[in-house]
């Protein structure tokens, strides 16, 4: 939630932050602000809406200056106006704050704030630590040292950025449950939520970590801890090029991603599969796998889409590995003190590695002592720095707000690492040979899918007026239900909702009639038989059927409504194709309604606050 950016330098700043914001507006995208400094004198500038709409007061503004920090919000204290947008400054504009996280404590702190004279303006949160650094600098203190004085005052959670027109040589950043990055360039430096705002200006970043502060000048900077310790930070290559968040002539960033996933499945077990072992290899593991192997019970903990991975990760344990899974809403799991064991493994999955919820579970589970594994599409994310080990899924950038190809890059991610065990367990060579083969087949299957793009399309025509959706799987695919809903809901605002099939018949059958579309994910596997059954008794209520189904099953045809064709695989593949054609249906049907896809109302990409 929110992008933070800063540029401090010889350069203007003004088109750099633009720019960083838009590549960050994934973020959130209800405001966006600047501020700068220049000539002795600091400059905001604010606007409601996304980033274009700042873009267009600037441009009338000839705004020049060579130290400067941006931000698009995603609003938790105070509706998306211009007043609550970043940056908030002190009283007389010297000092000017942008934030991403949450204040906890802000309402005593401005009550504090107010006894001693301070006026706020806005509703937010972040204004109070404006007005706090304020307080700590009219004492005489440097700005570094007013914000880590401010900071020791506040709980919550935060990435910050604060400028001050009296010390116009630096940038003050801190960081604690939100993420900040630093850029370093040639006598010039970068500040970012995340890295796709610094490619290609620098390959060498530093990531701070929680409870941390830095003061950043142009060809320096120095970092301590908030009660006053120094640290070392050491300096990392990112490697990503910058058509990896381009649109690359997709007119939309989730069209992009759903169709480049051939390849980001590829890349997601490139390299890790062995054949002539029978199994998977992932140096991420290498060192915990013994412990891996010997876990009593395997605990899979994420949000949202993730989420819905982790559900088929646990069919996948239980069918293979045969040992006890459960898996938890991270939100859920932080705060209810579960039993947690010695011999336990947990999971967490991420595809941003920043979620608060995921982050604050593995947080506690890391107090428990328990083994904690990251299962991170964001290379140098919180979760995938703070994890015992883990697993990178490779999926390449994901922009848009929908997930589409991290979640079956995670989804390949958990069945390797399910091949692994169970090559260590009892899963035989021959065995482990077979899936294997199948794991290769499965890029050139997605790509077959995709090409159905079109059909799905008019079937999308068909139904862009309803007002709900039904979806219904069993087994591996109830997951693929639940993920299906959680597309269309957030893309084209239509209510849907994913069940286990047989599920329906206990009381989402009475919504049932010629206006329910229901969606059944019926791959010719071992509960085929089952829903058909549940196919007939959506029929006999009139319900209209579109049934994603297996290229060898002629039989479903004649009885639904509408089929979508996928290529046959084992089980525990299978997740990965059936999905594919639910995200187009999603996309389509959203376009078609004249949404944003990308930048779906009240989300953003990367929820860093409860
Ligand atoms: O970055 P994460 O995987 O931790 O994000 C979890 C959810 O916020 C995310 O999957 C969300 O549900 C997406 N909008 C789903 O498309």
């Amino acid at each position: 939630m929110c992008g933070i950016v800063g540029y401090i330098g010889s350069k203007n700043c003004v088109p750099i932050l633009v720019e960083g914001l838009k590549r960050l507006e994934y973020r959130g995208y209800d405001s966006a602000g600047l501020g700068i400094l220049s000539n002795g004198k600091s400059t905001i500038v604010k606007k409601k809406g996304k980033v274009s709409e700042l873009e267009k007061i600037i441009d009338g503004k000839n705004l020049i200056a060579s130290i400067g920090i941006g931000h698009t919000r995603w609003a938790t204290h105070g509706l998306p106006n211009e007043i609550n947008a970043h940056p908030h400054p002190n009283s007389d504009e010297s000092i000017l704050v942008i934030h991403n996280g949450i204040i906890e404590n802000y309402r005593n702190l401005k009550t504090l704030l107010q006894k001693q004279g301070y006026e706020f303006k806005s509703e937010t949160d972040t204004e109070v630590l404006a007005h706090l650094i304020d307080s700590f600098y009219k004492m005489g203190n440097t700005l570094f040292k007013s914000v880590r004085l401010a900071l020791a005052e506040v709980e919550g959670t935060y990435g910050i950025a604060v400028l001050s027109k009296n010390e116009p040589d630096k940038i003050i950043i801190a960081k604690h449950g939100s993420p900040l990055v630093l850029g370093l360039g040639d006598k010039e430096n970068f500040i970012a939520s995340d890295i796709n705002a610094l490619i290609g200006h620098t390959t060498r970043v530093v990531y701070l970590e929680d409870g941390e502060v830095a003061e950043v000048y142009n060809d320096r900077f120095y970092t301590k801890t908030i009660q006053d310790e120094e640290i070392k930070k050491e300096v990392f290559e990112i490697t990503m090029k910058l058509d990896a968040i381009d649109k690359n002539g997709f007119d939309t960033f989730m069209l992009k991603e759903i169709m480049e996933q051939p390849e980001s499945v590829l890349n997601s077990m490139r390299g890790r599969l062995l054949f002539d072992e029978g199994t998977a290899k992932l140096g991420g593991l290498e060192e915990v796998i013994e412990k891996l192997s010997k876990a009593k019970r395997f605990i899979i903990t994420a949000c949202g889409t993730s989420w819905h991975s982790a559900l088929v990760g646990e069919y996948m344990f239980e069918q293979f590995l045969r040992v006890p899974t459960e898996v938890e809403y991270a939100s859920e799991f932080r705060y209810r003190n579960p039993i947690i064991n010695s011999d336990d493994a947990i999971f967490f999955i991420s595809q941003s590695g920043e979620t608060a919820d995921t982050l604050a579970a593995m947080k506690e589970a890391k107090r428990k002592g328990v083994l904690c594994l990251g299962i991170c599409n964001a290379v140098g994310s919180t979760i995938a720095r703070e994890s015992d080990a883990g697993v990178y899924i490779h999926a390449g950038p994901e922009i848009g707000v929908a997930s589409t190809k991290a979640f079956t890059s995670q989804l390949v991610v958990l069945a390797l690492i399910t091949l692994l065990i169970a090559r260590k367990k009892d899963l035989s060579l021959i065995d482990g040979q077979n899936i294997v083969k199948e794991f290769l087949t499965i890029p050139e299957k997605v790509k077959k899918i995709l090409l159905l793009n079109d059909q799905i399309e008019k079937i999308a025509d068909e139904f862009k007026h309803v007002d709900n959706f039904l979806y219904l799987g069993r087994g591996y695919n109830f997951p693929v239900a639940l993920e299906g809903a959680l597309k269309l809901k957030e893309i084209s605002y239509i209510h849907a909702e994913g069940y286990p099939a047989a599920e329906m018949k206990h009381g989402p059958i009475a919504l049932v009639d010629e206006n329910m579309p229901v969606i059944f994910i019926a791959p010719k596997d071992s509960t085929y038989d089952k829903i058909m059954s549940n196919i007939e008794e959506i029929k006999a209520r009139k319900g209209k059927i579109i049934a994603i189904a297996s290229e060898s099953d002629d039989r479903i045809d004649k009885i639904v409504d509408y089929t979508i064709k996928v290529p046959d695989t084992i089980r525990m593949l299978m997740p990965i194709l059936t999905v594919i054609p639910l995200q187009l249906l999603a996309y389509h049907i959203a376009i078609k309604k004249g949404l944003n896809v990308d930048q779906p109302r009240n989300l953003a990409k990367s929820v860093t606050v409860e």
